[in-house]
């Protein structure tokens, strides 16, 4: 088998088949992709490839992607820019098309209420209230999230899967295992890691202030 590092990054069982029968010819791509952007910081070139999936109208990348440019960072409010600032190429109707997805995905970032806002520290709950080594669900303003607790260390992941913006409810966990119910990414808890690539929750900022726990967003 031809399988390697980056067979554990592909999105699609037909890429993982392309790149099993010619891997030869489809590695080189996703080496020319990466050395493509490598002066570009992670955020622009996320804004750039949320760019390219509107202009081909492809709805599973522009989910995909606009998700990724979430978790590593990006803002609603720069996502729109980013749409906007490509109105030459793009034209009304696909910005069009892209927001239509994007409101029927129904990411808390992209509420007016929220858009208008800067990011600040939220008050989550007292730490006392979750459990050590266990994983609690949450729903604070418009966010569902899922807390983690080991010891007196914690992470706040955000509810949705990082794949294509499902919203993932807490029957999805047994124990540090959370598994998204569309199309089976499993992930660990305990980091927010997936388990079949490199494609984590999104995770927020934290600080605790008299034993309250607050999240960043
Ligand atoms: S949306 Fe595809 S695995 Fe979660």
């Amino acid at each position: 088998m031809v399988l390697n590092k980056f067979s554990k990054k592909s999105m699609s069982k037909a890429l993982d088949y392309l790149i099993e029968v010619r891997g030869e010819a489809i590695l080189p791509y996703f080496k020319f992709l990466k050395e493509a952007g490598k002066n570009l910081d992670v955020k622009t070139r996320d804004l750039i490839s949320v760019i390219t999936k509107v202009d081909k109208q492809t709805e599973k990348g522009l989910k995909q992607y606009l998700n990724r440019a979430l978790h590593d960072g990006c803002t609603a409010n720069e996502i729109i820019d980013a749409l906007l600032l490509a109105f030459p190429t793009l034209g009304l109707t696909k910005i069009i098309w892209a927001i239509e997805i994007i409101l029927a995905m129904k990411i808390p970032d992209f509420n007016p209420e929220i858009l208008g806002q800067k990011p600040q520290w939220n008050e989550i709950c007292s730490t006392n209230e979750i459990k050590d080594g266990e994983v609690m669900y949450m729903t604070i303003g418009l966010r569902n999230l899922f807390i983690y607790r080991n010891k007196d260390s914690y992470k706040v992941f955000d509810s949705r899967c990082p794949h294509r913006s499902e919203d993932i409810k807490p029957e999805a966990l047994e124990g540090l295992k959370l598994t998204c119910p569309r199309h089976k990414w499993e992930f660990n808890m305990s980091t927010g890691e997936c388990t079949a690539n490199n494609h984590g929750l999104r995770t927020f900022e934290i600080k605790i202030e008299n034993n309250v726990l607050f999240g960043f967003w």
